[in-house]
């Protein structure tokens, strides 16, 4: 049957919404990412950019001219901005090693908090901005776009569904053979852990979130980074040589793990900036009765990268069957993860990407890194928040 024919049995559904309240916003750290923040807020009716903050002197002032952000306050401190605004929200658009900081102020100020991901460097920071979140009783959403993908929420609608029977066994990660995005996000002063914490926290979202967010119990961790510190395989960008950008690159490039989560699910996980693969292979779940296949993309940005597979047996005969890929775009996964909080705070339906979740995440990212410290099997420990 024809796509045409079809779409007569589909409703067309026109919104039209009115809003009774503007949201006053705040961007924290005004950088590359910040960028796809306000191009959705600008297109928003309900929202006022009242405030932008960026540590680095005039940035703040050069992108409010830019996005032509009229009488938005520009400050080079996060601090000041929150004791001078009247907010309601704000997006914390830093790199990572100020995102506990950055959100836990605001939290304290009584503004809720979209926070970029990955949630933090550390489990102890993640810990400490859930405490943070708790005692301010403000909404606290992690910004994972793919969760607003209709192939993500199609994973998830086939775990839900029962048709991989008992899962007991997860394979995820991607990763690029040439893909390091240097700039802040390859030393540690500011991006804390590096392809971890760009790509890697995607992998495990893809899946955790599909199987119901299992407490992670132990990880084995491995992390190199051969690729970023070789001059060979480094690139110059505006601000440093490629010498430079090896020199300074000091976060990891490769990361594998072996994972034991709760309901005795093992989850076998790498990413890769660099390497001399074209990919480390799909993501795969195998449950009891079926298993599903996810391929992966070059990227490994938490998209899906084609048809998916379903392999079962029916009546005895080994079947597959292909999902095909649903038509989304990027930009519209980055308007509806933001849309998607403040409506959440208008209706005061709890975070739509809750820290509860992605806290296990942040827990296996971060085991990762201390399991390949100390070269050795560890045990995650979650104190009571
Ligand atoms: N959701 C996505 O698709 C996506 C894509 C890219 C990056 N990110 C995330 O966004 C974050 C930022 O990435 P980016 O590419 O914009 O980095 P960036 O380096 O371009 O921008 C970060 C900005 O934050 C500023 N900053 C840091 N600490 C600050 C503080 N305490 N107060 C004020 N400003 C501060 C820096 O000066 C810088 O201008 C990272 O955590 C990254 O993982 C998310």
């Amino acid at each position: 049957m024809s796509d045409s024919v079809l779409s007569i049995f589909t409703p067309t559904v026109h919104e039209e919404r009115t809003y009774d309240r503007v949201f006053k916003v705040a961007l924290i750290g005004t950088g590359w990412i910040a960028e796809a923040h306000i191009e959705c807020y600008k297109q928003m009716p309900d929202v006022q950019v009242v405030a932008l903050v960026d540590l680095i002197p005039g940035k703040a002032e050069k992108f409010a001219k830019f996005y032509g952000i009229e009488g938005a306050h520009c400050y080079e401190d996060h601090k000041l901005m929150l004791q001078n605004e009247e907010l309601d929200a704000v997006s914390v658009c830093t790199y990572n090693a100020t995102h506990a900081e950055c959100t836990i102020d605001a939290l304290n100020a009584g503004v809720h908090v979209l926070l970029e991901k990955p949630m933090t460097v550390t489990t102890e920071e993640a810990i400490a901005v859930m405490r943070a979140e708790k005692a301010s009783g403000k909404m606290l959403s992690i910004g994972f776009q793919p969760r607003m993908d209709p192939n993500m929420q199609m994973i998830k609608k086939i775990v839900d569904s029962g048709a991989l029977g008992e899962i007991y066994y997860i394979q995820t990660g991607g990763g690029r053979r040439r893909g390091i995005p240097n700039s802040t996000f390859i030393e540690k002063s500011t991006a804390g852990i590096g392809a971890l914490g760009d790509i890697g926290c995607y992998s495990l979202d893809v899946v955790l979130n599909a199987i119901g967010y299992p407490k992670p119990l132990t990880v084995t961790g491995y992390t190199s980074n051969f690729f970023g510190t070789n001059e060979m395989y480094q690139y110059a960008d505006a601000a440093h040589s490629a010498k430079e950008n090896a020199d300074r690159f000091n976060v990891d490039d490769f990361a594998a793990a072996f994972v034991r989560l709760e309901g005795g699910i093992i989850l076998d996980f790498r990413i890769s900036w660099a390497m001399h693969l074209d990919t480390p292979g799909d993501t795969i779940i195998l449950g009891k009765k079926a298993a599903l296949r996810i391929p992966s993309t070059e990227c490994w940005n938490g998209t899906v990268g084609g048809a998916m597979k379903l392999y079962t047996d029916v009546a005895g005969a080994q079947t597959v069957t292909e999902i095909p890929i649903i038509p989304s775009d990027d930009a519209g996964l980055f308007f509806k993860k933001i849309r998607s909080f403040l409506d959440a705070i208008l209706n005061d339906s709890g975070a739509p990407v809750p820290t509860s979740q992605i806290l296990y995440n942040q827990a296996i990212l971060d085991g990762i890194c201390k399991s390949a410290k100390v070269g050795r099997e560890i045990e995650i420990e979650i104190p009571e928040i």
